[in-house]
């Protein structure tokens, strides 16, 4: 079996050439960040690094988002690079199921993570999606995807499944109340609920101005 740090320095090879080009936020830094905050989050929390480090590296290596809705690309191919490379059945099946699980899926959809170690990589992928970062994303996606960057008529929906909520084709602002603004109540790990309420805040700060330039207000 291969060690540890190796399969870790391998993923990470893997993973940084597999999504170096990317343009819709779903790039290498991205992972790079979920990797460094899921770290943290693995110490603070007591979550066994390896199987976070590798979800962590892992975990858009496939997104629905990119394969026509397929949510099955990411975690089949996460489970063929693991296998190939090396890592114990045990490991692997870890990390798939937190591969499996981490998206949202609309505003009332539950998306529960078994583990310690799932609870801390959906926590840390989360966070990326909110604060400065968040905001950086949430407009990168929006150009890629040709939406509008906001529709005064358009009001945001609360998606009951995912279904829905993967049609959903509305203007970016809406995505801040459809997902963004609620993932602050829905973090799993109290060190990741710390770091989310900064970047909740800075989110309704930036939405406060948006709408005031918006209608002309200095
Ligand atoms: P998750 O990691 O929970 O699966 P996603 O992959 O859905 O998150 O989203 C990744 C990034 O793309 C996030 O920053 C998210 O806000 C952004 N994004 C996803 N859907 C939209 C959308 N409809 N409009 C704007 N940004 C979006
Ligand atoms: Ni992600």
């Amino acid at each position: 079996m291969t060690s540890p740090q190796t399969l870790i320095d391998k993923t990470r090879a893997h993973v940084e050439s597999a999504l170096s080009d990317d343009g819709s936020g779903h790039d290498w830094w991205h992972v790079h960040r979920v990797w460094s905050l899921a770290k943290a989050l693995a110490d603070a929390e007591g979550a066994a690094r390896t199987v976070v480090e590798l979800a962590a590296l892992l975990h858009d290596i496939g997104d629905w988002k990119f394969h026509g809705g397929d949510e099955t690309v990411g975690p089949a191919r996460a489970a063929e690079w693991l296998t190939s490379a090396g890592a114990d059945p045990q490991t692997v099946s870890a990390v798939v199921e937190i591969v499996s699980g981490i998206s949202f899926k609309g505003a009332g959809v539950p998306t529960p993570m078994r583990t310690l170690e799932g609870r801390v990589v959906q926590d840390a992928d989360r966070l990326d999606a909110m604060g400065a970062m968040g905001i950086a994303r949430a407009f990168a996606y929006g150009g890629h995807a040709d939406r509008l960057i906001y529709h005064p008529g358009q009001p945001p929906v609360m998606h009951q499944s995912f279904e829905q909520y993967k049609k959903n084709d509305g203007h970016t602002i809406n995505h801040f109340y459809e997902k963004l603004l609620l993932l602050k109540d829905r973090m799993n790990t109290a060190a990741g609920k710390k770091i989310a309420e900064e970047r909740h805040r800075f989110m309704e700060i930036y939405l406060e101005r948006f709408f005031k330039e918006w209608n002309g207000e200095s």
